[in-house]
């Protein structure tokens, strides 16, 4: 209680003293990499940001324009979005960038096609917010039109019987999120897998044919925005890997994902100069797998923030490294914290200290290369300007566990220890490192909890082993749900943590805005179905929650107020230097 009683009277106090404060306007210059640093008309630019992928589906500008007005005032000075919205039928309403279907593409330039996602950047600028373009997306699972509970079971069965489905949209189930809902709900590479009559999630990243039709859409976004100073960076992809609902064939490697990088990268170089160009990638990393890329000689490293010292760079990952960082980590860690007393272990007990062998069964998905990325060598292609990273404890893991410590301090930890593995990751790359996503969910939003990999809220009692999509980790037990001051002091850990160990932006996963307009059969959809068990209380006028969402609160610590007294911390930080 303690700690907790610090942290909120710090965000009390910033949010006093920082009510008033006019956000500093960031853009009308592009962004550029220097060194390990993000600059803006020469200057550093350092950055809290947010993820909305929501924002072009919005029904009005008026909503477009008061979600980014809010984000403004939170401080937040990069968004990120989905620059995609691939349909298979052309919707009745509701916003579409393209049409891919039967083997063919064709994209979507009105007023309920790019013309939304013009009025985003034409307002981002405006408010001083610098937007990262997502193009495709790993996640496109199908639900099965008819039994819930056998859909669910079949997700982890074969490719034939769940691929091929609709969403299914009848009212009275549970299954009836508006199109565009969920952040796996906008198309992507699975889409053109299956109008494209192929089989394997992987032929996305190796069949000439679907490169060429994803290279076409992406040149008709990136001419659109090549001059704009709204842009912040092209993601190539959120979350690429080799598997997702459509399996990967056995052939897909790190390489095979890392080669598509390059291609991708090198293809958008030659549409645009002007941006920066990132992977979206969770970040796992790979010590043992083949390179293809090695670091260009990082340049001279810009002065140091105040207070830190000159880092050399690191020496190359190995496994049993990783293994010992983290035990050394571990001992420090316990060598900080209080003593448990009655009352402040939070879920989980205290059991001893582990022996070698524990500590010595394995690293895990996040750095064997089982997933089909690694994030090291994509950051050393030479066009992609940063490395990236993402952090959502309850659907990936991130490496062993200290397994003395209570269930929630070993999600707070795994999280801190990932982001000074990237951190370091990034030194070897010599390039900035940003944490493009992170996330846990509390108590109140489980109930609308969808994994990226699946399409139906909830899984209640659900465990993140359990799940078993594909996209479940190892490693770990932690049942999912933390209280909102949990939620609220992992926040703030994560965030100190990377800000002390040189991130150079950090991004939450995902805005929440209230007052929205709705409007029938669109994402922001009356729920005038009152058996639907509905993932907002007020459908109407929230934005989706897949079970990140976090919402302005009036009073008290909350996951906005972390985003703001951060923002606010880097801010001073600047200017003092
Ligand atoms: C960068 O320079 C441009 C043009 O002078 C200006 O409009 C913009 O506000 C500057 N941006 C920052 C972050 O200083
Ligand atoms: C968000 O924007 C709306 C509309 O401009 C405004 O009424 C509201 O006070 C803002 N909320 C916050 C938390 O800034
Ligand atoms: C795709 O082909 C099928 C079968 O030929 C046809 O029924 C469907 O309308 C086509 N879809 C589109 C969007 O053209
Ligand atoms: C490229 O996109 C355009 C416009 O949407 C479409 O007409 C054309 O068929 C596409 N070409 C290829 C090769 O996919
Ligand atoms: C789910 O999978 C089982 C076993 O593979 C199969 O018998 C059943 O028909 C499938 N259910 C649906 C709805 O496809
Ligand atoms: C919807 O979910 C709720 C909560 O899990 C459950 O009580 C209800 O029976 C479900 N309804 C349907 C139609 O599956
Ligand atoms: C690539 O995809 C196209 C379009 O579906 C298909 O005709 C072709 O056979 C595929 N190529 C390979 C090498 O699988
Ligand atoms: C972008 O700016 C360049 C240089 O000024 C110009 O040549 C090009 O035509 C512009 N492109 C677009 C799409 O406006
Ligand atoms: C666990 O986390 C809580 C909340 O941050 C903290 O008060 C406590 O000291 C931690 N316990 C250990 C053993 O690290
Ligand atoms: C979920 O947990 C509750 C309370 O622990 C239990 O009563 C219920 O049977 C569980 N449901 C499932 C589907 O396991
Ligand atoms: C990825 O897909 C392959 C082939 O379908 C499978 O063998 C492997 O277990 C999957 N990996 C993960 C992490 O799900
Ligand atoms: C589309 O919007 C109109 C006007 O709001 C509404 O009447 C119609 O039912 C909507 N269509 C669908 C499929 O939701």
């Amino acid at each position: 209680m303690r700690l907790f009683s610090v942290l909120w009277s710090f965000f009390v106090s910033a949010l006093v003293v920082f009510a008033n404060n006019t956000p500093s306007t960031t853009s009308g210059s592009f962004v550029t990499a220097q060194g390990n640093q993000f600059q803006v008309n020469g200057s550093q630019f350092r950055w809290i940001g947010t993820t909305a992928y929501w924002l072009p589906a919005l029904n009005t500008e008026q909503d477009i324009i008061d979600t980014l007005s809010n984000m403004s005032a939170a401080g937040i000075t990069v968004v990120k979005t989905w620059a995609f919205n691939d349909v298979e039928t052309i919707p009745e309403n509701g916003t579409w960038f393209q049409l891919v279907a039967n083997g063919t593409t064709t994209v979507n330039t009105g007023p309920n096609g790019l013309q939304k996602l013009d009025m985003v950047m034409k307002h981002a600028e405006r408010f001083g917010i610098y937007v990262v373009l997502s193009l495709t997306n790993n996640w496109n699972p199908r639900p099965l039109f008819d039994d819930l509970k056998t859909s669910i079971d079949n997700l982890t069965n074969s490719v034939e019987s769940r691929s091929f489905q609709r969403r299914d949209i009848t009212p009275g189930t549970n299954n009836s999120l508006p199109r565009n809902f969920l952040s796996n709900d906008y198309g992507g590479m699975d889409i053109y897998v299956r109008q494209f009559g192929l089989q394997n999630h992987d032929e996305f990243y190796q069949n000439e044919t679907l490169i060429t039709a994803f290279e076409n859409y992406t040149r008709q976004v990136i001419t659109r925005y090549v001059n704009s100073t709204a842009v912040f960076s092209w993601e190539i992809a959120n979350d690429p890997r080799c598997n997702s609902t459509v399996p990967a064939s056995s052939g897909c490697k790190t390489t095979t994902v890392t080669m598509w990088h390059k291609r991708l990268a090198d293809h958008i170089r030659s549409i645009d100069p002007n941006h920066l160009i990132s992977t979206g990638s969770q970040g796992f990393l790979c010590p043992d797998c083949e390179k293809l890329f090695t670091p260009t000689t990082p340049p001279p490293q810009p002065s140091p923030a105040p207070g830190q010292r000159r880092k050399n760079v690191p020496a190359p990952l190995t496994k049993k490294r990783i293994i010992q960082e983290r035990v050394a980590q571990w001992k420090k860690t316990r060598r900080a914290a209080a003593p448990p007393e009655g009352g402040i272990q939070i879920r989980g007990r205290w059991v001893s200290t582990p022996t070698r062998r524990q500590a010595d069964t394995g690293v895990g998905s996040a750095f064997d290369g089982s997933q089909g990325v690694d994030s090291e060598d994509i950051a050393n292609i030479p066009n992609i300007g940063f490395s990236t990273f993402q952090l959502f404890p309850d659907q990936f893991s991130y490496g062993p566990p200290d397994p003395s410590l209570p269930e929630f301090n070993q999600t707070v930890e795994i999280g801190n220890d990932w982001i000074r593995s990237h951190a370091e990751a990034g030194a070897r790359v010599g390039k900035p490192v940003a944490l493009t996503g992170f996330g846990l969910v509390t108590n109140d939003n489980k109930p609308f909890f969808v994994p990226f990999n699946s399409s139906v809220a909830s899984f209640p009692n659900a465990t993140s082993t359990s799940q078993g999509f594909g996209a479940a980790p190892q490693n770990t037990s932690q049942a999912i749900g933390v209280t909102n001051d949990q939620q609220v002091d992992a926040y703030s850990q994560w965030v100190n943590t990377g800000l002390v160990s040189g991130l150079q932006g950090i991004m939450q996963y995902q805005w929440g805005q209230r007052g929205l307009t709705s409007q029938e059969g669109t994402t922001i959809s009356p729920n005038d179905d009152t058996t639907t068990t509905s993932p907002n209380e007020d459908t109407t006028t929230t934005s989706p929650n897949d079970g990140y969402s976090a919402q302005a609160v009036s009073s008290g610590p909350s996951a906005q107020g972390v985003l703001q007294s951060a923002s606010q911390q880097i801010s001073n930080s600047l200017s003092l230097t």
